[in-house]
């Protein structure tokens, strides 16, 4: 479930041994629902073969631009053209720094120069080659000049490069070449310009320098929040106290721990935001004293007296009142008792527009999990039954629903 389902997207691939990536890449957008269609150099045959992308693709791979293949479904007969109008996104990864050099003097002397030439779509460049080739002075005069016209760069990584060396040169994993698509991809989506706040995670409320209370939220309901809400083109602020999980790429992390940090990080973000949807878990109760050296065991029993933590959502709602940011704010209530009355209540002391009800004594759902089943209930008494689902649909038709409100 994402912004990559039903898109042609253009795969470049040129001469690099990074190339076997690029097979990965096909593959995963493939799966993801996209149409990709793979262009190769002359020198990525030398490292891959087109029917391992074709294989990959399921679909035609085009190298020479005198006997193209098959150009059917494209609105024109002459493939360069015909893939770069269709195409909603053009990807070169790997990207070599021969095809940089021919890209930023609009050479079109192959079927991927030309299909680039041709191509008003986005571009994004993936770089991967040798550190001092990368530093070159000309590669990156040529990315910037590239960039310069709109080009979008994905930054190659540092650390061991297949020539024994280390450098800046590594191409990317693929999840964060897919996530660079989807950024892209929703820079026209219904909240480009918008910004949204996301929170994630239970937060870790200390007790000594080595032990916190905490509960069993993964975040992960948080986190795929986030990436529907890039994926609709929003500027996501991500405010998190999980850990372990990838921030999606074009998402502003603000790590926290406490309930402290989470409320000073959210009061601050949510100004000029078009929307929060506060998905963490948030400790209610916090050591009312800190110990500063750890605990000792004892024959005895330990006690501890537990303070209050403030409640962010009343927190934001004060503030709201006098600033009007965020305009709007979404909150989640899990539940193992009377769910959607206890949501419902939520809903009205915590001043929501919507409140997610998460009925946590199902093993299929909510924390932890991969799935969740919720009622999306809103401020005028309507319901709205998600049956269990991935928690990235359940979060794509979450942004869905606050696209709307958002008008
Ligand atoms: N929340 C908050 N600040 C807190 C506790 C919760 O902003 N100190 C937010 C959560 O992020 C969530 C909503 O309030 O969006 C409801 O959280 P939940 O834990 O279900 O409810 P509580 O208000 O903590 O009440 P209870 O635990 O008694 O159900």
């Amino acid at each position: 479930m994402s912004n990559l389902r039903g898109k042609r997207i253009l795969l470049g691939v040129c001469g690099s041994i990074a190339a076997y990536k690029a097979v990965d890449l096909a593959s995963k957008l493939t799966q993801a629902d996209a149409e990709v269609d793979v262009i190769m150099t002359v020198a990525a045959q030398r490292f891959v073969s087109a029917l391992t992308f074709q294989a990959a693709t399921g679909r035609s791979v085009y190298s020479d631009l005198w006997t193209s293949g098959a150009s059917g479904g494209l609105p024109s007969h002459i493939a360069h053209i015909g893939l770069a109008e269709a195409a909603g996104l053009f990807i070169i990864a790997p990207a070599t720094a021969n095809t940089l050099a021919k890209l930023a003097q609009g050479m079109a002397d192959d079927m991927l120069t030309v299909s680039a030439l041709a191509a008003a779509c986005p571009l994004l460049l993936a770089p991967a080659m040798d550190g001092n080739m990368y530093e070159h002075p000309a590669t990156q005069a040529n990315l910037q000049t590239l960039q310069s016209r709109g080009a979008q760069l994905i930054p190659p990584e540092s650390g061991r490069l297949a020539s024994g060396l280390s450098g800046r040169g590594r191409l990317p994993e693929t999840a964060t070449l897919l996530g660079h698509c989807r950024r892209v991809l929703g820079l026209t989506g219904e909240l480009a310009g918008k910004k949204v706040v996301v929170t994630a995670g239970g937060t870790r409320e200390a007790l000594d320098p080595v032990r916190y209370l905490s509960n069993r939220s993964s975040g992960k309901q948080g986190y795929a929040i986030a990436q529907a809400a890039i994926d609709a083109g929003a500027r996501v602020v991500l405010i998190s106290s999980a850990q372990h999980l990838p921030t999606p790429v074009g998402a502003q992390l603000v790590p926290v721990e406490s309930a402290e940090t989470m409320c000073r990080a959210a009061l601050e973000h949510v100004l000029g935001a078009a929307a929060l949807v506060m998905v963490a878990a948030v400790v209610d109760y916090r050591p009312r004293q800190v110990a500063q050296r750890k605990i000792k065991k004892t024959d005895s029993a330990l006690r501890l007296e537990l303070a209050r933590t403030d409640d962010i959502l009343l927190a934001v709602k004060a503030q709201r009142a006098a600033s009007s940011y965020p305009n709007i704010v979404v909150g989640f209530a899990a539940e193992s008792d009377n769910l959607l009355e206890n949501a419902r209540g939520k809903l009205r002391g915590k001043g929501l527009d919507l409140v997610v009800a998460n009925d946590i004594s199902a093993p299929d759902a909510g924390f932890a999990v991969d799935s969740n089943r919720v009622t999306v209930l809103d401020a005028h008494g309507g319901s709205q039954r998600i049956e269990l689902s991935s928690k990235a649909s359940i979060a794509a038709s979450l942004i869905q629903r606050i696209s709307s409100l958002l008008g």
